[in-house]
């Protein structure tokens, strides 16, 4: 049997600036052609990490392989990767052609060469024909894609992009994340995508490390991190999670009785404790859309929970209602898709609204 090895291996990664601990023990395996996200909010240690990768950085101590080399004291122009930084540094005086031939010129390809592969990366991005233009007149997105282009050019296994499309705005934002993620595809090469929106790493990753303060909090895929967060700090970075006291009553196999403020008693799975199972005390989350309002009429045979509605965000298609719960003293968020036929409902009105206990999750 062949087993593989990562692309990318580090192990209990460390750094320091001066007395700063800026990354606290980094441990990760990247693959070969994943669509790699590093999540977290500002100051968390993103960029020293991506940069530790790149060469940037050295490494106060722990190790950095790339497909299966040591990196140590290896530069960055020497190793695999390629970086496409938050500031584009475009040449203003160069063409967009020059800007993305950049790095080949000392490559020893012809003329003929350099100007085909130009071509090919312009076209990759979405930017055919562009190649005699003068790079100052660009917009923003347009800036973009020359620094993909120029990047991809070099064919990297690893590309690296420090929050790339955060100086763009939402609508040109959403339309270069599906861009982005589909040239990955085309390409396969690994990208390490840098980004403190939760909602872009949901959208573009394969598996997100969420970073709190130097250290991996999570390492999963978009879909595990937003059901089965491992503790409350995590679920609250991803998306709206409510958040109700509880008290472990006991466990019997994998089933974890549980007593919830506001929602009785509940039977959890132990899955739905991905942080471990707590001692006593503990909370439960609660998504948003976990929960329904019961309309006029409607029946469940689901659990229903009885309250008042107090605040009420009209979006169009959502409405996210604030549902202050019997016996519970923070109101919850609900959202409800508007459909045809269905009521908006109003502050003060009562409401009664179901859930279903495989959505929660218990944490310590
Ligand atoms: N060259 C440096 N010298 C001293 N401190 C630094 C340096 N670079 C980053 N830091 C500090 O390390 C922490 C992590 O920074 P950074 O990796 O840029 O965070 P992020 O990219 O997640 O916003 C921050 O507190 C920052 O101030
Ligand atoms: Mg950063």
């Amino acid at each position: 049997m062949t087993t593989r090895r990562p692309l990318i291996e580090l192990h209990d990664v460390q750094k320091y600036y001066g007395d700063y601990h800026a990354l606290r023990g980094i441990t990760l395996d990247i693959e070969e052609g994943e669509f790699f996200s590093l999540l977290g909010p500002s100051g968390c240690g993103k960029t020293t990490l991506l940069r530790t990768i790149a060469g940037f950085e050295d490494v106060s101590s722990g190790v950095v392989l790339l497909d299966g080399q040591d990196m140590d004291r290896v530069p960055p122009n020497l190793r695999p990767t390629n970086m496409v930084f938050q500031s584009y540094a475009i040449f203003p005086h160069l063409t967009v052609g020059q800007n993305v031939g950049f790095g080949l010129r000392k490559s020893g390809k012809s003329k003929v060469e350099i100007a085909a592969a130009v071509d090919e990366a312009l076209e990759m991005v979405g930017l055919k024909g562009y190649g005699a233009r003068a790079a100052h007149a660009l917009s923003g997105g347009q800036r973009q894609r020359v620094a993909l282009a120029r990047a991809l050019i070099l064919k990297p296994k690893v590309l690296l992009l420090d929050e790339p499309l955060s100086a763009l705005d939402k609508k040109l934002r959403e339309q270069m994340q599906s861009e982005l993620r589909r040239l990955q595809r085309q390409v396969g090469i690994t990208f390490i995508l840098v980004t403190h929106d939760q909602e872009e790493a949901l959208i573009m990753s394969d598996r997100i490390a969420v970073m709190f303060e130097g250290s991996i909090a999570q390492l999963d895929s978009p879909q595990q991190l937003y059901r089965r967060p491992v503790n409350r700090k995590v679920g609250d970075f991803i998306g709206v999670m409510n958040f109700l006291q509880a008290r472990v009553l006991g466990q019997t196999g994998r089933m974890v009785s549980v007593d919830v403020e506001g929602l009785g008693h509940v039977d959890l799975d132990e899955e739905q404790c991905p942080g471990g199972v707590p001692e006593d005390e503990a909370s439960i989350g609660i998504r948003p859309e976990m929960m329904s309002i019961l309309f006029e009429g409607e029946t469940t045979a689901k659990r229903i929970a009885e309250g008042q509605v107090t605040e009420v965000e009209y979006l169009g298609d959502m409405t996210y209602y604030d549902v202050k719960f019997d016996g519970v003293e923070k109101p919850l968020v609900i959202s409800m898709k508007n459909l045809v036929g269905r009521k908006v409902l109003e502050r003060g009105d009562r409401c009664r609204v179901t859930w279903d206990a495989r959505s929660l999750v218990l944490f310590g």
